[in-house]
C-alpha cells in the first residue's frame, strides 16, 4: 500500500482522482487539500464515495503532506503547480503534475505560450512527459511526471506509430479538435457559461492555443526533426470528452494495408488504446468515464489523404486516469490497476 495526496483536490481532475483512487487496490489516501479554511467532506464532491464520512479535503499543510505521502498529485492551475512541484520533488517525493508547468523541455517555449516566468527551470530536464504509450520506460524511473494536456493526448498517441514508421508526410498534419466544457476547469469565464455553450459550437484560440507547442514538442521528438502543425480547437456543448479529426497525407510507400497493420500492432501492445479498424470511427460515449483512447482511420486509396479520428475523456485519459496509469507504471503496479 502506498499513500497518495492530492493538492487541489476540489478541482474537477482532483475529484476524478479521488473517485478512482478510492477503489485502487494499492493505494490509501494521505492528504486531500484545498486553500480554503473550511474542510469539505470528499463525498459531497464525489458522490460515488457514498456514505463515507471520514474522508475530508482539508486546508493545505505542507509538513503533513510531506510526512504522509509517497506520491503527490498536483491538480492546480499552471504557475501555482511549479512551486509545489519543486518543493515536493526536492523532498524526494514522486510528483505527478497535471498542469502544464513541467511539460516543456525549453523554458522559453513555456514562457512564450503561458506568458509567465518559469521559477523552476532546472527541473524541466528532470521531468518525464507522462504519456505511457511513448515514454513508458522513462516513466518507470521518474520522480517528476508531467501529465500531458487533454488535447495533446489523443493526437500524440495516434500519430506516434505513423511518424515512427515514417508513413506520413510530417509537414501535412492538421488537427481539428473538439472538447467538452470541463476541459476549461472550474474557474468562471464568460465563454463557458451555460447560455454561451448550450446549443452552440465554436472554434477558439485558432493558431494560438497553448496545447499546440506541446503537441509539436512530442511529434518533433518522435520524428527527430522540427514539426509544425495546424491545430484548431472547438468547444462542444458537452460536459466531457475530446474528439480529434486529424487530416494527414501519407507517403508513397504507405499503403492502406500497411497503415492498418501498423495501428493493429501498436494498439495490441497498449492496454488503453483501442484501434477500431479501417472505416470505423469512435464517438465520445464509448470513451467517457474510461481511460481508453479509441482510434479509427480512413485511407483514401485514390489520393494520398488519410483521416485519423481519436476520442478520449478529457478528465480521465486526458488527465486523472492517465495520471494513475503513470503512477502504476512508476510504482511497479499492474498498469491497469484501479482503471478497469
Ligand atoms: N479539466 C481538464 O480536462 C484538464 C485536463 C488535463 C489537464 N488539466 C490541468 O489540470 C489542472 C487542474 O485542472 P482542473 O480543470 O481540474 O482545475 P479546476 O477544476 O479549475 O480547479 C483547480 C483547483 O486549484 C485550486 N487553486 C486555484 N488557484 C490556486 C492557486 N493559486 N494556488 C493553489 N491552488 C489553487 C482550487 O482549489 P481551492 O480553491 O479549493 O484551493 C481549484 O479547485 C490544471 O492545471 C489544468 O490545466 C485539466
Amino acid at each position: 500500500m502506498i499513500s497518495c495526496s492530492i493538492i487541489g483536490a476540489t478541482s474537477y481532475t482532483g475529484n476524478e482522482l479521488i473517485r478512482l483512487l478510492a477503489k485502487h487496490p494499492n493505494v490509501k489516501f494521505g492528504c486531500l487539500t484545498t486553500r480554503s479554511e473550511d474542510p469539505v467532506l470528499a463525498a459531497e464532491m464525489v458522490p460515488s464515495l457514498g456514505k463515507n464520512d471520514t474522508l475530508w479535503i482539508e486546508k493545505f499543510d505542507e509538513k503533513k503532506v510531506l510526512k504522509v505521502s509517497d506520491v503527490i498529485f498536483l491538480t492546480l492551475p499552471h504557475t501555482a503547480a511549479m512551486e509545489y512541484g519543486a518543493k515536493f520533488f526536492k523532498a524526494g517525493k514522486v510528483v505527478i503534475d497535471l498542469s502544464a508547468d513541467f511539460r516543456f523541455q525549453e523554458p522559453k517555449v513555456y514562457e512564450e505560450w503561458y506568458r509567465v516566468k518559469h521559477s523552476a527551470t532546472a527541473l524541466l530536464k528532470k521531468a518525464v512527459y507522462g504519456l505511457p504509450e511513448i515514454y513508458r520506460e522513462q516513466i518507470k524511473k521518474a520522480n517528476l511526471i508531467a501529465n500531458p494536456g487533454c488535447y495533446p493526448t489523443g493526437p500524440s498517441i495516434a500519430l506516434y506509430p505513423l511518424l515512427k514508421g515514417s508513413l506520413i508526410q510530417a509537414e501535412s498534419i492538421v488537427i481539428d479538435a473538439k472538447s467538452g466544457v470541463s476541459g476549461a476547469g472550474k474557474k468562471l469565464s464568460q465563454v463557458t457559461q451555460y447560455c454561451e455553450v448550450d446549443e452552440n459550437f465554436s472554434a477558439y484560440k485558432v493558431n494560438c492555443h497553448q496545447h499546440q507547442p506541446e503537441i509539436e514538442q512530442t511529434l518533433s521528438a518522435i520524428a527527430g526533426k522540427k514539426i509544425k502543425i495546424t491545430f484548431v480547437p472547438h468547444l462542444l456543448p458537452l460536459q466531457r470528452g475530446i474528439l480529434c479529426t486529424i487530416y494527414l497525407k501519407r507517403k508513397r510507400n504507405a499503403s492502406k494495408q500497411k497503415i492498418v497493420e501498423t495501428f493493429e500492432k501498436f494498439a495490441g501492445k497498449q492496454p488503453f488504446v483501442r484501434f477500431l479498424g479501417h472505416g470505423k470511427f469512435p464517438g465520445l460515449h464509448q470513451v467517457q468515464y474510461t481511460n481508453f483512447c479509441d482510434i479509427g482511420i480512413a485511407v483514401d486509396e485514390n489520393s494520398d489523404g488519410v483521416i485519423v479520428i481519436t476520442a478520449i475523456d478529457n478528465l480521465l485519459k486526458g488527465a486523472s486516469s492517465q495520471a494513475i496509469q503513470n503512477m502504476n507504471i512508476r510504482m511497479g503496479f499492474a498498469e491497469t490497476a484501479g482503471l478497469l
